[in-house]
Parts: structure tokens; sequence; C-alpha cells
């Protein structure tokens, strides 16, 4: 099988390729990549591209179509991809995350791909009180990345893909360990306040309902699929990719990471403004269609990853929230070093 990753050089695709790799040896995998990231390597002993057939440094909204040629399926992870990058740079949001989307999708579809597996993400629930979302509850996404995302399924639930094999994952949000750690997610911000400074520092009241899954999970969905049938869920599908048991609210993450880092206290922000965004989702679907591929890593688990990582990375940095492992500081980096412009394409290179 020859696979197309687009965005594979960052925190879900590092771990996506070996995921692939160690599942399916014989597997071709090409990755397309700005390479925003591809330098914020965090304590590997190698570039996940080395298992790669290879490698194409590239801008989404410019791929040339003769490359989905090669694919049987494509992943399409290249986004920007959070709240606070999409806040910043709103309208190339639209553009790579919905227009950019929809068009790789179209291109797919009539260069004969047979599954495309799109990043979607819970967020599009936004702010959910009560019963936990299923995929065809109101969705109600509060920020211009949710609406990217909900944006690209709408629209290509209107597109005849022709026949092409569709999957929207609707991924909880993300935590746990990978080649290109984040810290600007939940789980992964606590574990790394605990370490840096022994307080684990809720930024909000605590209050908020989050679904969790652990990044080696999202990967394991993702191998689920391309190669998922049209029979088992239709040849258009959203999903939501996570587990009932993993819909935790903000307090209870910083009480199990205290379980495991005993000396750390937590410290809640009880006059922190209310986080509209809080939502239960419902992952009843995805079990039912994919049963052999449901989250298998707990959040203890993935603390403990975390954990050792940080470890190897010989991690200390306090003031990590201004550091490159934030998503957002890397792109204002790279644009204040005049090496990328507001509209994120490189500059003289
Ligand atoms: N991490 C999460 O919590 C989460 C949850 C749900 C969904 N998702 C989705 O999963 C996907 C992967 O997330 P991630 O955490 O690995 O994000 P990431 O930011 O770590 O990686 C995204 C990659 O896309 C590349 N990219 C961005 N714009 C590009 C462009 N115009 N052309 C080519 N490449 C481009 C970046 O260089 C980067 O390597 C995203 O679509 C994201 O929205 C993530």
């Amino acid at each position: 099988m020859r696979v197309l990753i687009t965005g594979n050089m960052g925190y879900v695709g590092s771990v996506l390729t070996r995921f692939l790799k160690s599942k399916d040896p014989g597997i071709e995998i090409m990755g397309y990549d700005s390479g925003f990231f591809g330098h914020c390597l965090t304590g590997a002993e190698s570039i996940p591209e080395a298992c790669l057939t290879r490698q194409y440094i590239g801008d989404v909204r410019e791929l040339t179509p003769a490359i989905l040629d090669e694919a049987d399926a494509v992943v399409h992870l290249a986004a920007v991809s959070n709240d606070p990058m999409g806040k910043e740079f709103e309208d190339v949001t639209t553009s790579i995350n919905r227009e950019a989307s929809v068009r790789i999708a179209k291109i797919a579809a009539s260069h004969g791909v047979g599954n495309f597996v799109f990043a979607s993400s819970c967020s599009v629930y936004g702010a959910a009180v009560g019963w936990p979302r299923g995929e065809t509850d109101t969705t109600n996404p509060l920020t211009p990345y949710a609406r990217s995302k909900i944006g690209t399924e709408d629209d290509l639930r209107q597109i005849d893909l022709s026949g092409m094999v569709f999957t929207s994952l609707r991924f909880a949000t993300a935590c746990g360990m990978s080649d290109r750690l984040r810290l600007d997610l939940v789980l992964n911000d606590l574990v790394a306040c605990a370490v840096s400074s022994g307080e684990i520092n809720v930024l909000s009241d605590g209050s908020p309902w989050r679904p969790l899954i652990d990044v080696e999970d999202m990967a394991r969905a993702i191998y689920w699929a391309i190669r998922r049938r049209a029979e088992d869920g239709g040849t258009w599908l959203a999903v939501n990719a996570g587990r009932d048991e993993s819909n935790y609210k903000i307090s209870d993450l910083a009480e199990a990471v205290q379980r495991q880092v005993s000396n750390a206290k937590v410290s809640i922000n009880a006059d922190a403004p209310s986080d509209k965004r809080s939502y239960k989702v419902d992952f009843s679907l995805f079990k039912s269609l994919a049963p052999d591929f449901i989250p298998r890593v707990s959040l203890d688990q993935s603390i403990a990853r975390l954990l050792k990582g940080l470890e190897r990375m010989k991690f200390v940095d306090r003031k990590f929230r201004n550091s490159p492992y934030l998503r957002l500081n890397t792109l204002r980096r790279h644009i204040d070093a005049g090496r990328l412009n507001r509209d994120l394409r490189w500059l003289g290179m």
C-alpha cells in the first residue's frame, strides 16, 4: 500500500509514520509538509522521516496534483492546528485548513485514490453542556480553527468524490509523547508544569470537560481509516475518534498528573474567566465500526510516557509556555526572523 501523509512532520505525523511502518513493514509512505516544525525534535535519536519512501517539502495550497497519482490512500494532517494559531492567522487558517483540504480531496478523488482520511476535531462541538455529543448532534464551533474543520466536512459532504472512501476522524484532544512533542495541549502542559516547577498550574477554573486521546491511539484510528471499506460506515463518514471513558474535567487531569508526580501541587485559577470550550463526546459509533482499533492507551500510561520522554529530553524549562514547544511561538519566531511571512509562506528559500 502507498500512503501520502500531508503534515507528516508534526506532532501526530511523527508518531503516525513509525506506527504505520511497524504495523505494515511493506507500506510505502510519502510525506508532504512545509516543514514549519521540522527542526523541533524532542529527544528522538533518528528522524521519523527516515522510514519514508519520499519526503516532499511544499505547501498544501500548491500541492502538485501528479503527486497524488502515486497514492492508494491520503492522510491529510497538514493544518494550522490549534485555536491560538487559528486566532492569530484567521484567514490563512481558512485557506490552509478548508480551501486546500477540499481541493486536495477533490484531486485525490479524480486521481483514483481509494481512501482519504481527514484529521478533524471534537472541538467542532464547542460549548456543549449536558449529554455527550454524537455525530448527528448539532455542532457549535467557537473558533476559526473549529469552523475550518466543520466547514471542510460540510463542503466535502456535498461533492461527488467518485466513490473514494472519505473518513473524517473527529479526534478528541491529543495528548502523549511524540518525537515532535507539543506543550500547547492540556495534558502535556500539566505534566510539563509538574516536572519543571513542581506546580500543576491549571490555567482555567478546572471545570471544562474535554475528551482526550493519546497520539498513538490517533495513529491506530488512522490505520483503520486508510483501509476502511465503504460497507463499514459509507463512502462519506464523520466519526468521533476516542473512547467514552476518556471524557475528563481539566481538574481530573491535574489530579491524575499529581498521582504520578507526588511532590507537585495542584493550583487552580478560581478567578479565571470561564472557558466556553467544554464538551463531552459520545464515541459509540467509532467503537461499533472499529472495535479492534479503539484507544488502548490509558490516561496513566500517557502521563507515564510523557514523564519518560521529558526525562529523556532533560526537560527543566519553567518558562516553557514562552518556548517553541508551543506551536504559535515557533511560527512567531520564523516570522520575526524574516523566514516566514504572515501568510505562512517561506521567504527567500
Ligand atoms: N493535536 C490535537 O489535539 C489534534 C486534535 C484533533 C485534530 N488534530 C488535527 O490533526 C492534524 C495534525 O495535528 P498535529 O497536532 O500533528 O499538528 P502540528 O501542527 O504538530 O502538525 C501539522 C503539520 O502540518 C504542516 N503544515 C501546516 N501548514 C501547512 C501547509 N500550508 N502546507 C504543508 N504543510 C503544512 C506543519 O508544518 C506541521 O508539520 C491537524 O490537522 C490537526 O488539526 C489535532
